[in-house]
């Protein structure tokens, strides 16, 4: 990165009165420029109170809309729309309405990884951070969880007393791990912990010492006394455990694991994106209100 985009994004985010959000997924040059970086649930709790008029989300869709849902009267930003989560798109409004119909008597919760139309049918949002609880809080005694199967097992093994229905979405990107390569590397660094996504899949969810959030990866190898952790999710997410981390030594759990909508914004688009003031993120009104109600919910459990 030159030091003439750096430059003129800091002078371009005070003329606009702008912040720029982050996932830790993203590249390390965007995370090292940001205001703030975050897991999904820590992206959505900051846009709640924020000051500036214009927010740059450099993220995936759905956290943008997040951010938009939150802050109706404020500019929200993407540098490039493309940017997807192909989870997202594994269940439309129309699919889940026939699904809700099949267990009316099921409480929807709805991971993050999904489109505010989607968000809008359902009664509560979660993300990998704060599953557990959520189901927890929730009334019912069944639930339809959407749209991420490994998420919604993850969840379900662990709470006996709930009757879980789960819709057959999936990461492609946390498909890549395999108990297999994840064993050969264990045989390499015996004394290295697994820490999982809960995106993975079941047999690596198995064998992983912690499964959690992004975030909560950094605080699990800051207090864990070993040196060495396989990190079973998107590469991106080296770069902060690294950087906060600076004595231990981070192996990825495949050289594949590449979101390619989370690398499709760079420092470049950033620049772009606050010049043109595009793209703009918009979210009908109707949609928003029922899935701001979802995301409150959310929001309400600490
Ligand atoms: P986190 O909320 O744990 O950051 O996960 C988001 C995501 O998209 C994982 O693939
Ligand atoms: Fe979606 Fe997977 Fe990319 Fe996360 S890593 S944004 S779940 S495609």
């Amino acid at each position: 990165m030159t030091r003439d985009i750096t430059e003129q994004i800091a002078k371009l985010k005070e003329e606009k009165n702008a912040m720029i959000l982050a996932h830790n997924y993203q590249l390390p040059e965007i995370q090292d420029i940001a205001d703030y970086v975050g897991d999904s649930l820590e992206l959505a709790r900051i846009s709640q109170g924020i000051e500036q008029n214009t927010i740059l989300l450099c993220g995936v869709y759905f956290m943008a809309e997040i951010t938009k849902i939150l802050n109706p009267d404020k500019l929200v930003l993407m540098p490039d729309q493309h940017a997807g989560c192909p989870m997202a798109n594994m269940i439309t409004p129309d699919q889940l309405s026939v699904e809700k119909k099949s267990h009316p008597e099921a409480a929807v919760m709805c991971y993050v990884n999904s489109n505010a139309d989607v968000k809008a049918l359902s009664d509560v949002c979660c993300t990998s951070a704060n599953g557990m609880k959520v189901a927890q809080a929730v009334s019912e005694d069944e639930i339809l969880f959407i749209p991420d199967q490994y998420l919604g097992s993850y969840i379900a093994s662990r709470l006996a007393n709930k009757k879980f229905n789960l819709w057959p979405g999936y990461c492609p990107t946390h498909m890549v791990f395999s108990k297999e390569e994840l064993l050969k590397l264990k045989g390499k660094y015996p004394g290295a912990k697994i820490i999982a996504h809960p995106e993975c899949r079941l047999d690596v969810q198995d064998i992983a010492d912690r499964i959690c959030s992004t975030s909560q990866m950094i605080k699990y190898a800051q207090e864990n006394e070993a040196k060495q952790f396989i990190i079973c999710t998107e590469l991106g997410m080296l770069h902060r455990l690294k950087k906060e981390n600076p004595s231990k030594e981070f192996i990825p759990g495949s050289p594949n694991a590449i979101c390619p909508n989370m690398k499709l914004t760079t420092v470049e688009k950033i620049m772009w994106s606050l010049e043109r003031d595009e793209y703009k993120i918009e979210v009908e009104e109707g949609i928003r209100k029922r899935a701001l109600r979802s995301i409150e919910r959310m929001l309400e459990i600490k």
